[in-house]
């Protein structure tokens, strides 16, 4: 196992005599006015070298990447209720250790994943005042790093009430940011904004820059467990700062001790796609404490669901419900009739009849509507190997919501139901939270510490019945799902909904800028497969038809839905021969080519075959990519299943131009990507 550099000059031969470097430290703080290096740790290969700084006891962190400042001094620290933590801090002990190991998921992008870091654990305390002690970790990999703060146990501070956090990140290259805005009404479900980063005033992460010399950085978080989601707010220039999501009680975390922030992360890569291919994230998390988790089953799903998007049926009952026993029926025989393992059911349950947005207080989780069947549903789906998908809509309505979630789990673990997607439809900030003192309902935050708490609740309580969960208006995704592998996808993006009703529809760089943005978090749950290239009133999607399909290459999730319906699966046979074959669990992801929000191109090996599938995306231009088909095993010849943007396609005047063919190709080939504007090409390749 490699171990970090351990300089045996200046402040760092202090690694291995705590008494005497705090010693050493409190002196060159009292005698220099500058700051002072009190730890360093290298990345394995050397690539990224993190330093912390002592400067008159404030600490700071500065990021290097071979030799080249990438985060200048950037200050580390705690509003706390009882007064800053920040100030007047001294080095007390430190650790370091260097990790290479290589993990498996049950489920994701890749079967095997290298964890190889270094580490430094560097213990301050207060020279004065109350004398209180904080760690912070720096894990450094070659491809980024993360750093955290541990609160140990410690005399007279029982709990920490933190009214922000001071992180700062000051990003040193003049660089571009994709960004979506923190603090407003609808989550993360915005398109991403291309403005310099100096432009930037309250984000959400992941945000990626690119410098102008091309090196691309993503700021994210991992491990968001028990904590407020972190925010980005500019203070100055290309100076950001944590801002934590807010909570009802005025503070924004509370804490016993001892525990642990989440991460705070940066990847760092010389091209877009190495961000992409990054697992700093997982990484970062603790490992799976589920244990055997083979009843989380990857797989594709139908829904009784686009047609009320259309507003063509509706999840209220009466006339228009989409939800009754004979159309489930229907939709489940098209299932099991292509393959797809679920059919996920919205509107199944008493509560959608008035005003449910925000408002969930009319939903009931634990007994059907009475024109749906559900026990009779159930049954007959298992008869043809087809599942029921759960829905919860939650309304915001929290409380209401948990006080029936161990029934309405149990009601699926009986029905044989093992997912359900849920939802948190209202404005953020506008969760409702029962107030203790019985007053005015409390309002929360999507991502603050009080829904940090619930949704791991929900899927430690899903996890004991072996109940996968997928919500969505979720908290942000920060890799949890290494601990938790039931917590399967989520939304937390501008979906495909917004093609039915959204103005404006999602235009076609949106996609790709998900990509290198909202993916870099986890899996999403897109909902792709729009073949009718429709929403509602004929409203037109900004798409050409081979673009839905490569859509399941490029836009990971574990479970994908076929989201158009059935009669238009029937009316574009060809097409949907794609959706019916590609795989959703890989054995290993690559990205070939990509630029944010210009074009992307990702090949993923399939995890139950031999088969390698690739999906290509690009934004209102045309492109032509060359490729290697190198992914590929030498020496085999493969069958290509092409499915492509005919001549003359275009997203605006003629999406509908399409060529599936095929081709016999190895690894030698090359293969140029000829893609229309707006659109995307898919392809299986099958040893033969
Ligand atoms: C918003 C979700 O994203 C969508 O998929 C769902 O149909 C509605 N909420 C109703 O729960």
């Amino acid at each position: 196992m490699p171990s970090p550099s351990h300089p045996t000059d200046g402040p760092f031969a202090r690694r291995r005599l705590p008494l005497l470097g705090w010693i050493l430290c409190a002196f060159s703080a009292t005698v220099s006015a500058e700051p002072v290096t009190v730890a360093r740790v290298e990345s394995p290969g050397k690539v990224l070298r993190v330093s912390l700084q002592l400067d008159g006891g404030t600490p700071s962190y500065r990021v290097d990447r071979f030799g080249e400042t990438v985060v200048d001094s950037s200050k580390l620290g705690f509003q706390l209720r009882d007064g800053r933590l920040d100030r007047d801090l001294a080095v007390v002990g430190q650790q370091s250790r260097s990790v290479d190991e290589t993990w498996e998921q049950p489920w994701g992008e890749r079967r095997l994943t290298r964890n190889h870091f270094n580490e430094v654990v560097v213990q301050l305390a207060e020279r004065g005042g109350a004398k209180r002690r904080i760690d912070v970790v720096f894990r450094v990999y070659d491809d980024g790093l993360g750093f955290r703060y541990h609160f140990p146990e410690q005399p007279g501070m029982r709990e920490a009430i933190i009214d922000d956090e001071l992180t700062e990140f000051a990003i040193a290259p003049t660089s571009t940011a994709w960004w979506i805005p923190a603090g407003e009404p609808i989550h993360y479900e915005y398109l991403y904004r291309r403005t310099p980063l100096d432009q930037v005033p309250l984000a959400h992460t992941p945000m990626t820059l690119r410098s102008r010399d091309g090196l691309h950085i993503a700021i994210h978080e991992a491990a968001l467990v028990d904590y407020a989601g972190m925010w980005l707010r500019r203070t100055e220039g290309q100076h950001l700062r944590a801002q934590l999501s807010p909570s009802a009680e005025g503070w924004k975390v509370r804490r016993s001790l001892p525990f642990d922030t989440p991460w705070r992360t940066l990847q760092i890569s010389d091209t877009a796609g190495g961000l992409v291919e990054s697992s700093l994230i997982l990484n970062l998390n603790e490992p799976n404490v589920l244990g055997d988790v083979s009843w989380v089953k990857p797989s594709k799903y139908l829904g009784v669901w686009w047609s009320m998007h259309l507003d063509e049926e509706s999840w209220a009952t009466g006339p228009r419900h989409a939800a009754t026993t004979a159309k489930t029926k229907r939709v489940i025989d098209f299932a099991a009739r292509h393959g797809f393992r679920g059919v996920l059911v919205e509107g199944w349950n008493p509560g959608w009849n008035g005003d449910w947005v925000g408002n969930g207080y009319a939903f009931d989780f634990t007994r059907p509507t009475a024109d749906f069947d559900i026990e009779a549903l159930s049954a007959y789906g298992a008869k043809k190997g087809v599942h029921l998908i759960g829905h919860h809509e939650t309304g915001c309505a929290i409380e209401h919501y948990e006080d029936q979630l161990g029934a309405a789990l149990d009601l699926y673990a009986r029905l044989g139901v093992d997912s359900f997607k849920s939802g948190y439809v209202c404005d953020d900030g506008q969760v409702d939270r029962r107030n203790p003192a019985g007053g005015p309902l409390w309002r929360e935050w999507h991502d603050g510490q009080f829904m940090a708490r619930h949704h791991l609740k929900v899927v430690q309580e899903a996890a004991k019945r072996h109940i996968a969960v997928n919500p969505h208006e979720p908290i942000k995704d920060t890799g949890l799902r290494r601990t938790y592998p039931n917590w399967i996808t989520r939304e937390g993006a501008r979906g495909m909904e917004y093609n039915a009703w959204g103005q404006p529809p999602n235009p076609p760089e949106h996609e790709v800028n998900l990509v290198f943005t909202r993916m870099l978090s986890g899996p999403l749950d897109y909902t792709p497969g729009i073949l009718s290239l429709k929403g509602r009133g004929g409203q037109a999607i900004r798409s050409t038809l081979a673009r839905q399909l490569a859509l399941y290459v490029t836009l990971y999730s574990p479970i994908q839905m076929a989201a158009d319906l059935p009669e238009h699966y029937e009316q574009h046979r060809e097409a949907f021969r794609f959706i019916e074959d590609v795989a959703v669990d890989w054995d290993d992801t690559r990205v070939l080519n990509g630029e944010v929000g210009d074009y992307v191109t990702i090949v993923r090996k399939d995890r139950h075959s031999r088969d390698w599938f690739l999906g290509s995306i690009t934004d209102e231009h045309g492109r032509v990519l060359p490729v290697s088909l190198g992914f590929l095993e030498p020496g085999v010849r493969y069958r290509a299943e092409i499915y492509r943007d005919g001549d003359g396609a275009d997203f605006r005047s003629n999406p509908f131009a399409f060529v599936r063919e095929t081709r016999e190709v190895t690894s030698a080939d090359a293969w140029v990507l000829n893609l229309a504007p707006g659109g995307g090409q898919a392809i299986r390749f099958t040893p033969l």
